[in-house]
């Protein structure tokens, strides 16, 4: 990210918390970049001064953010007067999700480029509906939290259950990640 955004011509800084550095990777690749890294370890400095970091939203910024449940929800709480597109949150593992007590009901999924089409079960994913379909789709983690399988909508309502996607990402119904996400429509068609 460090590489891109240099090579964007974007301004940046980088604050990296962690216990102390012997557990920290990349130290010595980061420290490069001079005082644009922020080293912070718990063993000497204490944690990250999220308060200070988010407490004023800031024109212009975005906010790209990894790392454990604890500092992602604590991230959000103080990033709340934030614009919902600046703050970026790439979990290690999937948000927690309460299942509808209703259940999930299956629909039709159609690939506009390739003309298949299929049902979504309520036991099976979109991506392993396509897979048995013989629809080849580059994904990675299988839980909503790299984006790898992001594909765009373009017709139907998604029922995004994603841990990557912003609010209003969500809200707009563009992309959809197919290896945790269905329907909320009778039909969805994708551009694949
Ligand atoms: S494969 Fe990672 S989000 Fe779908």
């Amino acid at each position: 990210m460090i590489g891109e955004a240099e090579r964007a011509g974007a301004t940046w800084e980088l604050h990296y918390g962690g216990r102390d550095r012997t557990s920290m990777a990349f130290i010595d690749e980061l420290e490069r970049y001079g005082d644009r890294v922020h080293i912070v370890t718990e063993s000497v400095d204490g944690i990250l001064d999220l308060a200070t970091l988010l407490g004023t939203a800031e024109p212009d910024t975005l906010v790209y953010a990894c790392g454990p449940d604890g500092l992602l929800t604590a991230i959000e709480s103080y990033s709340e007067a934030w614009p919902a597109d600046a703050i970026h949150l790439e979990r290690f593992k999937a948000k927690e999700r309460v299942a509808d007590a209703g259940g999930d009901a299956p629909f039709r999924v159609v690939c506009e480029q390739s003309g298949v089409s299929a049902t979504v079960s309520p036991e099976k994913t979109i991506l392993e509906t396509l897979e048995e379909s013989g629809v080849n789709v580059p994904n990675s983690c299988r839980e909503g939290i790299c984006g790898t399988c992001e594909t765009r909508v373009l017709c139907g309502t998604p029922d995004h259950r994603d841990s990557l996607l912003t609010a209003s990402e969500q809200e707009s119904g563009a992309t959809i990640m197919l290896c945790v996400s269905r329907a909320g429509s009778d039909e969805l068609v994708l551009d694949l």
